[in-house]
């Protein structure tokens, strides 16, 4: 990923900075979108996993839609270009005001996930004398395997309506005026790499629209969410996830109505690989059982490590040694779990060495903090440098 050519220009930037490889973002985005077409497929990006202006513009050059938890996010996205009959809006706790807002510009769909939410809505388009169009976020109670804190499809989740409930929220969007329901939306949760809990989730919603279908119910648009993975351990091999089994899934085991159109929100597969955190080691520190290297970027500027244990590959990418040795990398920040890897070969490392993690292009600057008031790390497309 990095050329010596690049390398040179990273020792001339201050760290520490996200890096993204626009050849690599437009590739992926190339991939996924002739996939989705092949398959009919309408591809939301989910913006929670980098909302940085200048990959959204690339992005939104592709002809997708957008997928928002929060009207930051729906506005930041019209600002990216993004029209408002592609925008979704998803989230538990959508604010009244945000609720307002985005009933305004416009937007494609809400995607609830309460019957009290629906009500809320109903009652705001009435106020700005529009009709807001919704889905419903089923919980399909389908499990994702993966780790427990990005699980969201299981009942116990406080994620989408239980079918249990779903005989009352009818009755209440019959009710409602000012609302029309549109879809049926799901999302079991992220980094889901076995391709046989899309299987089991598309089996689940034949079930769930047979339900409807039952009661006469046939909504035009479905939406199976976000969550597919990639390989945290080989990001330069697969650097590009296989778009169309993903969407070639969905088509294979899903029943459709007749002219139910078919939407998915992918996040992470789209610019996960082509974001680099790039740190500068501060101090080489001889510990008891290991070294550590101690960098000048932390869990501040990449927090999956420390919220999920999730492995990020690092790399040394200006040491020219030939002795290998294991290292705890770690970040500047006053908390322990504030380590990107321990036991980690690299080669020997020397104060001012950079350091990349890989990987790290989403949910790395999107969950950035400024814990210990430090200050946000900046971000350079290949051609900014
Ligand atoms: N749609 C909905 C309703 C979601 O909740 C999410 C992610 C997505 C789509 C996009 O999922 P993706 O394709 O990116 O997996 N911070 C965690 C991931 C949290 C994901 C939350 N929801 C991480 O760093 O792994």
């Amino acid at each position: 990923m990095f050329s010596s050519e690049l390398i040179k220009k990273f020792e001339a930037t201050p760290t520490p900075f996200y890096y993204y490889d626009t050849e690599l973002l437009r590739k992926t985005l190339a991939q996924a979108t002739a996939a989705a077409r092949k398959h009919d497929i309408e591809v939301h990006y989910a913006l929670k996993a980098n909302a940085n202006e200048n990959i959204l513009k690339i992005i939104q050059g592709y002809g997708v839609g957008a997928d928002c938890v929060s009207v930051n996010e729906v506005l930041r996205a019209r600002e990216c270009g993004f029209a408002p009959g592609k925008i979704v809006f998803a989230g538990v706790g959508k604010s009244d005001e945000e609720i307002s807002i985005a009933v305004n510009e416009g937007i494609f769909c809400f995607n609830c996930e309460s019957l009290e939410e629906i009500e809320i809505i109903d009652g705001i388009a009435a106020k700005h004398k529009k009709k807001a169009q919704i889905a419903l976020r089923i919980n399909p109670n389908v499990n994702a395997h993966t780790h427990h804190y990005i699980t969201t499809g299981l009942e116990e989740n406080k994620f989408g309506i239980n079918m249990w409930e779903m005989e009352k929220v009818l009755d209440a969007v019959k009710k409602c005026k000012h609302i029309s329901l549109i879809g049926l939306h799901f999302h079991i949760g992220s980094q889901i790499t076995d391709m046989n809990v899309y299987k089991t989730l598309c089996l689940r919603v034949n079930e769930i629209q047979q339900w409807f279908a039952d009661r006469n119910i046939y909504v035009p648009n479905l939406n199976l969410g976000g969550g597919l993975g990639i390989d945290y351990y080989n990001p330069d091999k697969n650097a590009i996830v296989d778009f169309d089994k993903y969407f070639g899934i969905f088509r294979q085991f899903l029943k459709l109505n007749p002219g139910q159109k078919l939407h998915t929100e992918p996040g992470r597969a789209l610019v996960a690989q082509c974001g680099a955190l790039i740190a500068k080691t501060l101090y080489v520190k001889k510990g008891i059982q290991s070294n550590f290297i101690i960098l000048d970027a932390g869990m501040t500027e990449l927090i999956r490590p420390a919220l999920y244990q999730s492995y990020h590959k690092i790399e040394n990418i200006t040491s020219h040694a030939k002795e290998t040795l294991k290292y705890d990398v770690v970040g500047p920040i006053c908390e322990s779990s504030d380590c990107f890897g321990k036991a980690i070969d690299l080669p020997e490392t020397k104060r001012g060495d950079l350091l990349a993690l890989r990987s790290a292009g989403a949910y790395g600057e999107s969950m950035s903090l400024d814990y210990n008031l430090r200050d946000r790390a900046k971000s350079y497309l290949t051609e900014d440098l």
